[in-house]
């Protein structure tokens, strides 16, 4: 009796290559796949993918109690090189051809399946450019989560296909300035010390600086300082849970930043300028700890009007906890990317990190840039200006600098400085030097 052999998935940048093999007469069928990491570096340099579709093909003759005397009909492609060349070396009777029908459609549908599982939607079961297109425009959409099921080991990745970018959205690029997106640090916003206890007037000021920009979209995204920490603290939010007792506490905790979020937008009303709050949880889901995904339409549509969309910090849904604390910081990274920003600014309560306590060490001298390559041997130095004796869920400054270095964009800069003082935001967009800790990717 025939057997065929025919592989799906080589062409498309998401996922392994799926290997079908099939009796013919009989339709008896077994699928196999060579996983991803085969078409990632270092592997895929090393054709690992070969011998290892050879040991999936022979794992399934084995199921199928393939015999030397039943002739082998093996796809020509490339990815099955391995299989022709070991069978043959096993005294089994190749013969390479091109398999049409349906073992062809039978591995393209598992194929197909497989990216469906994935979360792809509308994937044409077809090959082609349409289907091709599509799972680049998915691994687009949360680029850092989602690279790792990517051909990665393909040429072109790094150089074109990473970042490509769907027509429709270079539209919506065209249209939608990149904004420029403000953190509000919990420390300087509300008296970290003290629960639930906001900085009015400070608020103000921070709002009334921000609405004087009218050049570029703002986004603005406020920690949870007193209002979230202490309660994220008191029931370990962070680490999700079950329990009904876990549950009130993360129903205090939204209330609390509920409470806080209102003071912020009150700031705006006051100011005239129209700003919209748009609650992280209800936008966001994250997978232990980080978020997975973020549905940014009425964002996008809200800063297409002109409006200032204010999220925080929040303690959102997560797929593996039940739930978690995401910091204000990540949320503020991820929208960079996704949003393009060029610009992401921390407001604290000092111009920047210092290499010591500047409030108790008048010569502490500020950090002025920070790259990956020196953080390490700056972090030994410094201390931070920020109080942080708080109460504080976050992993205090190395977490946020590590945070921010995890999603900072190569053509993206952060600065971490105070921006109470008139017009240094207005100066900060323009490109004119502040007093400021600059983080970029390189120097
Ligand atoms: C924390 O957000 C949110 C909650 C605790 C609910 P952040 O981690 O961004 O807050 P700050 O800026 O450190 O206060």
């Amino acid at each position: 009796m025939t057997i065929q052999v025919d592989d799906a998935g080589w062409g498309d940048p998401v996922g392994g290559v799926f290997l079908g093999v099939f009796r013919v007469d009989t339709n008896e069928y077994v699928v196999k796949e060579i996983e991803v990491v085969h078409f990632q570096e270092p592997n895929f340099d090393n054709k690992t993918f070969l011998a290892r579709g050879l040991e999936l093909v022979l794992e399934a003759f084995n199921c199928l109690g393939v015999t030397l005397d039943e002739p082998i009909q093996v796809c020509r492609g490339v990815v099955l090189d391995g299989v022709r060349e070991g069978l043959n070396a096993k005294g089994y009777e190749v013969i390479p051809t091109k398999i049409e029908g349906q073992l062809q459609e039978l591995v393209e549908a598992n194929f197909v399946e497989s990216l469906r599982q994935m979360g792809i939607r509308d994937i044409p079961r077809v090959s082609g450019k349409e289907r091709f297109f599509r799972q680049l425009e998915w691994i687009q959409d949360d680029l850092e989560h989602r690279e790792r099921y990517a051909k990665t080991g393909w040429k072109n990745w790094p150089t074109k296909l990473r970042n490509w970018r769907p027509k429709w959205r270079r539209k919506h690029r065209a249209s939608l300035k990149p904004p420029i997106i403000i953190k509000l640090g919990g420390s300087v916003i509300s008296d970290k010390t003290q629960r639930s206890t906001p900085r009015i007037e400070t608020i103000q000021q921070l709002i009334s600086e921000i609405v004087a920009i009218e050049s570029h979209p703002v986004v603005v995204i406020h920690g949870g300082g007193s209002f979230g920490h202490f309660l994220a603290k008191d029931y370990q939010l962070r680490k999700g849970g079950r329990s009904q007792e876990k549950k009130i506490g993360v129903t205090k905790t939204a209330s609390e930043m509920t409470r806080l979020g209102h003071l912020i937008h009150g700031a705006f009303l006051k100011t005239g300028r129209p700003a919209v709050p748009i609650r992280s949880s209800s936008i966001i889901v994250a997978i232990d700890g980080r978020i997975s995904h973020m549905d940014l339409q009425a964002l996008r549509e809200f800063l297409r009007q002109r409006f200032i969309p204010i999220l925080s910090g929040d303690v959102v849904a997560d797929t593996v906890r039940g739930f978690t604390i995401v910091s204000g910081d990540q949320i503020a990274m991820y929208l960079a990317r996704l949003l393009h920003s060029k610009q992401v600014v921390f407001a604290t309560d000092v111009d920047g990190l210092y290499s010591a306590d500047p409030k108790e060490h008048p010569d502490a001298k500020r950090i002025d840039l920070i790259t990956p390559d020196t953080l390490d041997v700056i972090f030994n130095e410094i201390a931070v200006g920020a109080s942080s004796e708080a109460a504080d869920v976050t992993e205090g400054m190395r977490g946020k600098l590590d945070e921010i270095f995890k999603g900072l964009p190569d053509d993206c800069e952060v600065l971490i400085t105070d921006i109470r003082q008139p017009g240094t935001l207005e100066k900060i967009i323009h490109g004119r030097p502040v007093p400021a800790t600059h983080l970029r990717q390189h120097s």
